[in-house]
């Protein structure tokens, strides 16, 4: 394999935001869609519930901007939320023309489910594995077109920019990129690059991500110079499987949509103390109540129950659940499901426009990684892959419209390895990334203190030092390079969080319980910042 690589669009990210992006794009572009591990891996593989849009006769636009907009705690940019959620039908319509095999009913109509802060039923999904249908099938779409070349196993270090290389402008020229087959470092020069990388739960000890999930994308904008917005705001999902053998299964919402019941270890519902809307609250606050109750009776988890309902419907409506549960001896048709709260979803992110433009040009940011403004404090469920679709098919229409205007890439140097040797300490990485990942957990979790913030902030400064030691002196390698994004990522949680002094959506601190009367979003400015020229 060559070590030097010429694109006209380098789209670092397969999930359902880079492939969206690569689909949507004529096809005289080439374009490499790059993954650090299999092209089906990541967030969208695993997404459940479904996606989000208005179909039924019965709900209107309105509605669900309208729930958008109470879930998102007073944050949601109402000219986001409304773009996306206008173009919600005609982006779940394009994945329906791809051949993604949604549920139907007995009348052949899209089978609507219900999730929390959803006024109505208007989540379309394919059973209650929606993400690998997505995803299987955009895979199976890229990889019959010849001008897009899919390549596994490869690692984006850091994106490279005029800045870095002294020219002038402030343009994105491509990435340097770690090919994990031979571990060597390729270049990637592209006319436009968009970064796709999803978003950064794993910094968290408990989360429903899949491995991969340590924020790369958001932490090379931020080197490269893009600001970032609400990273205080980490969406805790109520409800992952409670199991000794069990990692990161998320338990869907749907579940909850279709009747189920969230129970006391004692088997009492408790829901409606905290919200009248009960087991479909939003997000935040499920989460927080069951925080507050398992803390209160000292419990390790609580129950989820949806055996009242017949088991064909149950087995029906939720097979994947069903049988990964049976796998670890819960027979969810006749017993509760054990759950406890953990680290889901990214609400903030790298700051894009509507063309999914960023603070550098030709550098795009879409999906989990992106902040459009979309979520505000609390995403609402399964508007994310709506917003993976909506903005990316944004993004590769703004692409096309200008491509034809943007001359080729200047020379670039090759990654220099001369510097550097090989680690005999790789203990080190491990033992940093679990620290980390408690840290976070116990001091940045769902419910916050500013001295447990300032706990955090002391830890996080100490490993970034470690960290910027190790990554100088020794080869990269994915672990290293994701614990430098991790730590990166973990600080800004951190700084967002220590700005923020109120109580609003995902972020809850014990010190400003109350709300503000003017919500701002929380923006860091990176110190090589600069205004951009379009
Ligand atoms: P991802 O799908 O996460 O893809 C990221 C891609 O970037 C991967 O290909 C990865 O390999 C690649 N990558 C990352 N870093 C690098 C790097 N440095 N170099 C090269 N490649 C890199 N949302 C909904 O709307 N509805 C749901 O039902 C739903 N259910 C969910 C269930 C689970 C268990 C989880 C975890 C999330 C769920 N979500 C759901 C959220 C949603 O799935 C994600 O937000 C969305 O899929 C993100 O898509 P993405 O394309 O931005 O990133
Ligand atoms: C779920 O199925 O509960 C996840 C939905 C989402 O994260 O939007």
């Amino acid at each position: 394999m060559p070590h030097s690589h010429e694109y006209d669009v380098l789209i670092i990210g397969s999930g359902a935001a880079g492939l969206t992006v690569a689909l949507n794009l004529p096809s005289h572009l080439r374009i490499a869609v790059i993954s650090k591990a299999d092209i089906s891996s990541g967030a969208t593989l695993w997404a459940q519930g479904g996606i989000a849009a208005v179909l039924d006769n019965e709900d209107s636009v309105e509605n669900h901007i309208q729930d958008t907009l109470v879930s998102g705690g007073g944050l949601c940019h109402e000219d986001a939320v409304r773009f996306t959620v206008e173009n919600a039908r005609t982006s779940v319509e394009w994945l329906i023309d791809r051949g993604v095999s949604f549920t139907r009913d007995e009348h052949e109509q899209l089978h609507l489910t219900r999730e929390g802060g959803h006024s109505h039923r208007r989540i379309i999904h394919a059973a209650d594995a929606t993400g690998q249908a997505v995803s299987l099938t955009l895979t199976d779409q890229a990889a019959s077109r010849p001008n897009i070349s899919l390549l596994s196993q490869r690692v984006a270090v850091d994106l490279i920019t005029n800045r870095k290389l002294s020219l002038p402008g402030n343009r994105c020229v491509g990435a340097y990129v770690l090919n994990l087959t031979d571990n060597h470092v390729e270049l990637f020069r592209a006319r436009f690059t968009v970064i796709a990388t999803g978003g950064a739960s794993k910094a968290y000890r408990y989360t429903t991500n899949p491995d991969g999930a340590s924020g790369d994308g958001i932490a090379m904008a931020w080197r490269a110079g893009c600001r970032v917005a609400n990273m205080e705001f980490n969406q805790f999902h109520p409800t992952c499987l409670y199991h000794p053998h069990a990692k990161s299964f998320l338990i869907s919402e749907a579940v909850r949509g279709e009747g189920g019941h969230l129970l006391l270890p004692d088997g009492h519902r408790f829901m409606d103390q905290f919200d009248r809307r009960a087991e479909l609250a939003p997000r935040d606050i499920v989460a927080r109540a069951i925080d507050h109750e398992m803390k209160r009776l000292g419990a390790d988890h609580l129950l989820l129950d949806i055996s009242h309902k017949p088991a064909g419907f149950v087995r029906r409506h939720f097979p994947t659940i069903h049988e990964k549960c049976l796998a670890y001896g819960i027979d969810i048709t006749r017993e509760p499901i054990p759950v406890v709260p953990a680290a889901h979803y990214t609400c903030g992110g790298v700051i894009t426009d509507k063309r999914a433009r960023t603070d550098i040009s030709q550098l795009y940011v879409v999906g989990e990684a992106a902040f459009t403004g979309l979520h505000g404090a609390n995403r609402m469920a399964s508007n994310s892959l709506l917003e993976c679709l909506v903005y990316g098919r944004a993004a590769a229409a703004d692409i096309t419209r200008r491509e034809s205007d943007i001359p080729p890439v200047p020379a670039v140097p090759d990654w220099d390895e001369s510097q550097v040797r090989d680690s005999d300490e790789d203990v080190v990485i491990s033992h940093n990334w679990d620290e980390l990942r408690h840290f976070m957990w116990d001091y940045v979790g769902i419910v916050r203190t500013t001295k447990r913030l300032q706990r955090a902030k002391h830890r996080v400064d100490l490993l970034a030092q470690e960290i910027a030691e190790f990554y100088s002196n020794y080869r990269v390698s994915n672990d290293l390079l994701e614990l430098r994004n991790l730590v990166t990522v973990a600080d800004l949680i951190i700084c967002s969080a220590l700005q923020r002094r109120e109580s609003r959506g995902l972020h809850y601190t014990l010190d400003y319980p109350g709300q503000t009367s003017d919500p701002k979003d929380t923006v860091l400015v990176p110190t090589n910042y600069r205004t951009p020229l379009s």
